[in-house]
């Protein structure tokens, strides 16, 4: 099995290099092949996404990716930025379905900024449709207008096709778990919303036993904080689910506990944790590396057919949650603090 390995920019290097230590452990056939993407990637070729990096990534059978962005790049053009490199895999590879999962462990209840009891427990979905939408759409610019002021523009956009197939893949993730689906739209302001709720309720009469509700956005945004068990799998667009996405994080106690996968119609997968590349606590040895060990563990699972090496890892992260070991993004009172290796040392261990 071939992966693509892509540490990126910040932090990418440090937690991938953890996860790559879980990954060897197993003894599985796994070849890595590593190259450079984002900021790292405009160094050495004038390209976030050289294409060296895209035909490597395109010949893989899974992709492991760290995180992109260094302020170092922000003046650059739009086309050079590093996070130019993540978009454009997801867009060359077709990865329209990104699948967060929130998972509460019960060992980090009290690491979350909201009551423990409101988050206890959780175990929630979000399925983010992420080659489409604003993000995506043209045509966008910013130009000067009639009246000789400056003016940005963006276009949202999606077809029915786009809405049609994450719309599948939502009911049948809720197939596979509690059966409840919640679409997240602003179908009371914007056309684009509209249409998808009507095509989500189309696709929902091939799913009889998934229960469907819709929601708007900014009520979803509250409910996510108010009460978030009442949710199994989320399905949205690009940019809402990029925004609840990290907002849900929270919810597990830190941004460092959240992977992803992000698949195209045959499950080749990209994935990533959901964090970025955290450019103010780089080279610090103190990232979380827990997000991009159980990104590998979705790596495993879905794009690898290894789902007895990923409940492996998967379990070793939660004995180590167990046994109080805390990166200081998850640390409370009475637990012991360690940095990037020391918790995939720990894993490691638990492995
Ligand atoms: C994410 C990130 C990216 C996004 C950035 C880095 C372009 O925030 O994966 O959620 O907006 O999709
Ligand atoms: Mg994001």
């Amino acid at each position: 099995m071939n992966i693509a390995v892509l540490p990126g920019d910040g932090i990418g290097s440090e937690i991938i290099a953890e996860a790559l230590k879980v990954l060897r452990k197993l003894n599985l056939p796994l070849e890595m092949q590593e190259a450079p993407v984002g900021g790292t990637g405009y160094d050495v070729s004038g390209d976030p996404l050289p294409e060296a990096t895209l035909a490597l990534a395109k010949s893989a059978d899974a992709i492991l990716f760290g995180a992109v962005g260094n302020p170092k790049h922000d003046h650059l053009p739009r086309d050079k930025r590093p996070e130019q490199a993540i978009l454009g895999l997801r867009k060359h590879l077709g990865l329209f379905a990104n699948l967060r999962p929130a998972q509460v462990y019960a060992e980090l209840a009290s690491a979350s900024a909201l009551k423990p009891e409101v988050v206890a427990g959780l175990d929630l979905l979000i399925i983010r449709e992420l080659t489409g939408d604003i993000y995506f759409g043209s045509p966008r610019g910013i130009h000067t207008n009639a009246a000789g002021d400056r003016e940005g523009f963006d276009t949202m956009r999606y077809s029915e096709p786009e809405i049609r197939r994450i719309a599948h893949v939502g009911f049948q993730a809720a197939m596979k778990r509690g059966r409840r689906l919640c679409s997240v739209d602003k179908a009371n302001v914007l056309e684009t919303s509209q249409l998808w709720r009507d095509i989500v309720i189309d696709v929902a009469k091939e799913y009889p036993q998934v229960a469907l509700s819709h929601m708007y956005v900014d009520n979803a945004a509250m409910q996510l904080v108010r009460a978030p068990k009442q949710f199994d799998v989320i399905v949205t667009g690009n940019l809402f689910g990029d925004i609840l996405s990290d907002e849900a994080s929270m919810l597990t106690g830190s941004i460092g506990m959240l992977p992803s996968a992000s698949l195209d119609a045959n499950n080749k997968g990209l994935y990533e944790p959901i964090h970025g590349s955290a450019p103010d606590i780089a080279g610090q040895g103190i990232a979380n590396p827990l997000a991009t060990i159980l990104s590998a563990a979705m790596m495993l699972r879905y794009s690898l057919n290894q789902a007895a090496a990923a409940d492996r890892i998967e379990a070793a992260v939660k004995r180590v949650l167990a046994s109080g070991v805390r990166t200081p993004d998850i640390f409370v009172e009475g637990t012991h603090r360690v940095g990037t290796q020391e918790m995939g040392a720990a894993v490691l261990a638990a492995l």
